[in-house]
């Protein structure tokens, strides 16, 4: 298949470009070579420097889009957003990029679309009481995070909460701008694919890791950090009491899940749009990670029980849905995966990364 490529020159969007090429498809990659993710480094080979936020009528659009049978877009401003001045930024190139590119792809007859999307649109995880079921415990109280209780109780009993893995149906809860521009995506999407009679499929990706990752900025990922900290000879500083728990999936399994949609999608039948949680279905808690990530440095990690006030406490997956429906089943399970990241080469990266 001829498939445009969006941010193909970033984290992600690299290694999908060297899995769909190596599955035998015909990739255009674009990126816009932001300056904040890439500082001044030179657009990759084979990759063509465009802005997706053109408007449908710019002739740049003729040649990326010529004979293209599905676009994956991979093109954001990542992280969790700082301030609330990150916030046009997530609005222009996340919101806009994606709906400036829904009408140029409408305005040519392209019709497949595979989207880049995210956990965060989910807020926090899922919790259950063993009494009274499936229960939404809401933010955590400053008190209590200062206090050191970091998990929150039922809101009907005040007993434990156990976390349990999100289905894809769960509700969206978007907490930063970041999150709302991803949600913002998958409705565009939905909406493009009944008025353009396309057809979608979004990857909420978990935690992502491995070779070629941002070296650590403010919007890091944790994994990042950690691997930084251990760089430099400092203990990694794990927050909480290093028992919250996350999914982490390699970056080449996330690759093999964007070549398992664009098949997936090229079939789909008209106005198909679904969402699926692309996830390694290994569990494991951050102080696990910094563990599994500074094992054989002789450094050991620090749990501070210090804390943010944006994050939250339990997100894992249900990676079900991937299986049963993509044919997508992660291969590089964390206890692999996170100590060969331990030693592969980070990017320098900028701000917004
Ligand atoms: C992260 C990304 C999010 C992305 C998602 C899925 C960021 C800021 N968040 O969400 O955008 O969509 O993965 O790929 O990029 N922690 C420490 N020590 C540190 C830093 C963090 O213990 O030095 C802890 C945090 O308190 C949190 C956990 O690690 O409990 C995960 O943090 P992080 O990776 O930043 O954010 P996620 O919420 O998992």
């Amino acid at each position: 298949m001829r498939v445009l490529l969006t941010g193909a020159a970033g984290f992600i969007g690299g290694a999908v470009r060297h899995e769909l090429e190596s599955a035998g498809h015909d990739v255009v990659g674009i990126d816009l070579m932001l300056p904040e993710a890439h500082g001044q480094s030179v657009t990759p080979p084979g990759v063509l420097r465009l802005d997706v936020r053109l408007a449908a009528g710019e002739s740049a659009w003729a040649s990326a889009l010529e004979g293209v049978d599905v676009v994956c877009h991979q093109a954001a401003v990542v992280g969790a957003g700082v301030t609330v001045a990150d916030l046009p930024a997530y609005a222009s190139h996340n919101d806009l990029g994606t709906a400036a590119l829904l009408a140029a792809m409408a305005a040519r007859g392209v019709r497949r679309l595979v989207l880049a999307s995210s956990m965060v649109v989910y807020g926090e995880g899922r919790y259950r009481c063993a009494e009274h079921g499936v229960q939404r415990p809401g933010t955590r109280p400053v008190a209590a995070l200062t206090a050191g209780r970091f998990d929150t109780p039922c809101p009907v009993c005040g007993g434990a909460l156990d976390w349990a893995a999100v289905p894809e149906d769960a509700r969206f809860e978007p907490r930063s701008a970041y999150a709302a521009s991803k949600v913002a995506q998958e409705h565009y999407a939905a909406a493009w694919a009944r008025q353009a009679a396309g057809a979608a499929i979004a990857l909420r990706y978990h935690n992502v890791y491995g070779p070629g990752m941002p070296r650590d900025t403010p919007y890091s990922g944790v994994a990042a950090m950690f691997r930084s900290s251990l760089e430099r000879g400092e203990a990694p500083q794990v927050f909480e009491d290093g028992r919250q728990t996350r999914d982490f999936v390699h970056v080449e399994d996330v690759a093999r899940a964007n070549a398992a949609a664009l098949t997936a999608v090229a079939t789909a039948a008209q106005e198909h749009v679904s969402a699926y949680n692309v996830a390694s279905g290994h569990p494991i808690t951050i102080g696990e990670v910094a563990a599994l990530l500074g094992a054989g440095s002789g450094i050991t990690p620090e749990t501070t029980g210090g804390y943010r006030l944006g994050d939250v406490r339990h997100i894992v997956a249900s990676p079900a849905r991937a299986e049963a429906e993509l044919g997508f089943r992660a291969r590089i399970s964390p206890a692999v995966g996170l100590p060969a990241f331990a030693s592969s080469p980070l990017r320098e990266s900028h701000q917004l990364v």
